[in-house]
C-alpha cells in the first residue's frame, strides 16, 4: 500500500487534483482555447527569462510584505477570479477566501462565484477583497453586483475587459459544460431561472455569455463603471502597452497582464512576454500586475523583476481547493510563497524592493 504524500510542490498540486475532479470539472479548470498554444507558451516563456543573481549580499532577514493600492499584503501573490468553485470543494469560495485571509492576501471574488458576495465577505475581512466584474447587458444588474461588493467591504473592483465573448475551450464544447445541479450563480440568482437557449453540442457557458454579457463594451463605459462606487478600478486583461495607458487615462489605478489563463484568444501573447511594455508604457501612474503559468517562486521572482508589482494566482488554488478545501489553498500560497522566499534569498535580495530588472534576462 503506498502512503499518500503530501505534495512539495504546485504540480503535484495538479496531478492530485486531477484525481479529485470529475471530468467535467477537471477540462472546465484545465482547458485553454483552441489550440491551447497561449495556455501553454504561458508556462513556457517563463523558460526563456533567466536570472542573473547578486552574491554576497546579507539575506538573512527577509520580507516578502507589499502594498497594492495602498493595502497591505504580506505577499505579493493574490488570488485570480476564477469562476465556479464549488466543483472543486463544496466550500468553494468561502474556503478560498479563508485560506487567502489566513495567507495575508487579497482574493478576487469571480462575478460567476458560486458563493455569495456577503458570504465570502464575512470570512475574509482580515485581509482586503476584490471584486471581478463582468458587465452584464443588463445595467441594473451589474449596478447591483458593484453596490452589493461596495457594500460588503470589497475594496477593488476588478474589471475584466478580454471576453466580450466567450473564448472557445474545445473540452467544454465536447461536455457540453454545464453546472451540475444544485449549483448555481450564487450572486445572479435572478438569473439562475432564465432560459438560456444553447445548442445542443455546446458550452453552457459560452451561451451564458452571449447572451447575458455585453459585447459591445468600450473605453467610454469606464466612466460609468467607476460611477457606480468609489471603489478603486483595476482593468484585467490588458496584452499593450497603449491599451494599458488608455486604461490608466479612463481611471484604472491599476492593470493586470493578463489572457485569462489562455483561456480567450488563442495565438495571444504570453504575459510574461507582453509585460515589459506595459510597465514600460504606464510608468509609475498605475500598478502593474501579471498572471498567467505562475507556478514557481522563480515565476513569481521573474514577473517582480520584470516590473510587476505582484502576481495573481489562478489555477493551482483550484488544486488546492480540490485536493483539501481550505488547507489544500493554504498549502499551495504556503509552497510558493516559501520558494519566492528562497528565490530572492539566492538571487541576493532581502525585499522585495531589492528587485530589479537587473536580475533578468531574455534569452
Ligand atoms: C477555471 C477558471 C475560471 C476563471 N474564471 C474567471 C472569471 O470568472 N473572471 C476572470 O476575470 N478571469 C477568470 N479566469 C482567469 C483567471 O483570473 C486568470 O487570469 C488565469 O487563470 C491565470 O492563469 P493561471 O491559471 O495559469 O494561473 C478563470 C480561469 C480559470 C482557470
Amino acid at each position: 500500500m503506498t502512503t499518500p504524500v503530501r505534495p512539495i510542490n504546485l504540480f503535484e498540486y495538479e496531478r492530485l487534483a486531477n484525481q479529485h475532479l470529475s471530468q467535467m470539472a477537471l477540462d472546465y479548470y484545465a482547458s485553454g482555447a483552441w489550440d491551447e498554444i497561449t495556455l501553454r507558451d504561458n508556462r513556457a516563456a517563463f523558460e526563456r527569462y533567466k536570472l542573473r543573481p547578486r552574491m554576497l549580499v546579507d539575506v538573512s532577514q527577509r520580507d516578502l510584505s507589499t502594498t497594492i493600492l495602498g493595502q497591505s499584503l504580506q505577499l505579493p501573490i493574490l488570488i485570480a477570479p476564477m469562476a465556479f468553485q464549488c466543483l472543486a470543494h463544496p466550500d468553494g469560495e468561502i474556503a478560498t477566501a479563508k485560506a487567502a485571509a489566513k495567507m495575508g492576501t487579497a482574493m478576487v471574488l469571480s462575478t460567476l462565484a458560486t458563493k455569495s458576495i456577503e458570504e465570502v465577505a464575512s470570512v475574509g475581512n482580515q485581509t482586503p477583497q476584490w471584486f471581478q466584474l463582468y458587465v452584464h447587458r443588463d445595467r441594473a444588474l451589474t449596478r447591483a453586483l458593484v453596490e452589493r461588493a461596495y457594500a460588503a467591504g470589497f475594496q477593488a473592483l476588478c474589471l475584466t475587459v478580454d471576453a466580450p465573448l466567450l473564448g472557445k475551450r474545445e473540452r467544454d464544447t465536447r461536455n457540453q459544460f454545464v453546472l451540475p445541479s444544485g449549483m448555481e450563480l450564487a450572486n445572479l440568482a435572478t438569473l439562475t431561472d432564465l432560459e438560456i437557449s444553447y445548442k445542443p453540442g455546446e458550452s453552457g457557458l459560452f451561451a451564458y455569455f452571449l447572451e447575458q454579457l455585453n459585447p459591445a463594451l468600450t473605453w467610454k463605459d469606464l466612466e460609468w463603471v467607476q460611477s457606480l462606487s468609489p471603489l478603486p478600478l483595476v482593468v484585467k486583461g490588458i496584452l499593450r502597452g497603449d491599451n494599458a495607458l488608455r486604461a490608466v487615462e479612463h481611471g484604472a489605478k491599476a492593470v493586470i497582464v493578463s489572457n485569462h489563463g489562455g483561456r480567450q484568444l488563442d495565438g495571444a501573447i504570453a504575459t510574461i512576454d507582453a509585460l515589459s511594455e506595459v510597465v514600460a508604457a504606464v510608468g509609475d501612474t498605475a500598478e502593474v500586475l501579471v498572471d498567467g503559468g505562475i507556478r514557481r517562486g522563480t515565476d513569481v521572482l521573474k514577473a517582480l523583476a520584470l516590473g510587476a508589482k505582484a502576481v495573481l494566482l489562478g489555477r493551482p488554488v483550484l488544486w488546492g481547493l480540490a485536493v483539501g478545501g481550505e488547507a489544500g489553498v493554504g498549502h499551495v500560497l504556503e509552497l510558493l510563497r516559501d520558494e519566492l522566499d528562497l528565490a530572492i534569498a539566492l538571487s541576493g535580495c532581502a525585499k522585495l524592493q531589492d528587485i530589479d530588472s537587473s536580475l533578468v534576462l531574455r534569452l
